[in-house]
């Protein structure tokens, strides 16, 4: 496997399949490796720490940096290259700049319509519009992988794409579904917090989603949903169902439905969605 510092090397692997990161690499990350190699394009691994997608509240210090073991996962799952950029080679005007330019991009609608991780997170999807772009324009990968458990962002991801298909005309974005662990809790490099009673309660977002897939009426769905975060200790942010497609309310041209939810669990957040019937 290449270990690739500077976009001047990335040619060999461009037009491959592109697995993008910020390092923590887990089981969800190896999974999506696998599932890039089986299209038998050089798979490449990006890692970079966006600090663009980080709001003034959340610690882009604090998040977890684990590079060497990182690299030891993306080898055993088949990765061919990992590219580790530098903040020049993503943001050669520097970070500060990066930063304004990110909140002034013209966004997908999925990005800033449905209220969900956008309304606690107003800066995240300009700073992850920005970086993915970024990373295409680079990598110029055909296929992109990305997963559903952060379903907004792999929607928002989807859209950018469909809206500038003569910018990233080969490119498909490839939707993989949640890992997750045998008790159902979805793995998130931020599940290394939880300490034994948190990872306990977290369980509550398995649960809660169970709940509502059980539920015929959308509105009682809801309902179930926030009593089971609750009664897990878990203090919800948002529990809904909506369009898989826009991500806002059902309407009548729906013709498929997305149970998402988002809970704190003291100072830990976390997020998790499954497909509503069918
Ligand atoms: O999902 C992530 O790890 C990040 O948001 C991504 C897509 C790599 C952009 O920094």
């Amino acid at each position: 496997m290449k270990i690739i510092e500077s976009s001047r090397e990335l040619a060999p692997f461009q037009g491959g399949s592109l697995v993008a990161t910020m390092g923590a690499l887990h089981e969800g990350h190896a999974s999506l490796i696998r599932t890039a190699k089986l299209a038998k394009h050089p798979v490449l691994v990006t890692i970079f720490v966006n600090p663009t997608q980080f709001g003034p509240s959340e610690d882009f210090s604090r998040y977890p940096r684990t590079l060497e073991v990182d690299l030891g996962l993306a080898e055993t799952a088949g990765a061919d290259a990992v590219f580790v950029p530098s903040i020049g080679d993503i943001y050669p005007d520097g970070i500060e700049i990066a930063k304004r330019q990110a909140t002034e991009l013209a966004l997908p609608p999925t990005a800033n319509q449905p209220k969900l991780e956008d309304a606690g997170r107003p800066t995240h999807f300009g700073g992850v519009c920005q970086v993915v772009a970024r990373l295409f324009d680079l990598c110029r990968p055909s296929l992109a992988h990305f997963g559903e458990k952060d379903f907004q962002q792999l929607r928002v991801i989807t859209q950018l794409v469909e809206l500038n298909s003569d910018r990233w005309q080969a490119l498909k974005i490839v939707p993989c579904k949640t890992v997750r662990e045998p008790d159902g809790l979805a793995m998130s490099s931020r599940n290394r917090y939880l300490n034994v009673t948190q990872r306990q309660d977290a369980l509550g977002l398995w649960r809660a989603l169970q709940v509502a897939r059980e539920c015929e009426n959308l509105s009682n769905a809801e309902v179930m949903m926030r009593a089971t975060l609750e009664q897990h200790g878990l203090d919800p942010e948002y529990a809904v169902v909506r369009s898989s497609k826009t991500l806002c309310a059902i309407d009548a041209t729906t013709n498929s439905a997305r149970i998402l939810v988002a809970a704190k669990l003291g100072e830990i957040r976390l997020i998790d969605n499954a497909p509503f019937g069918n």
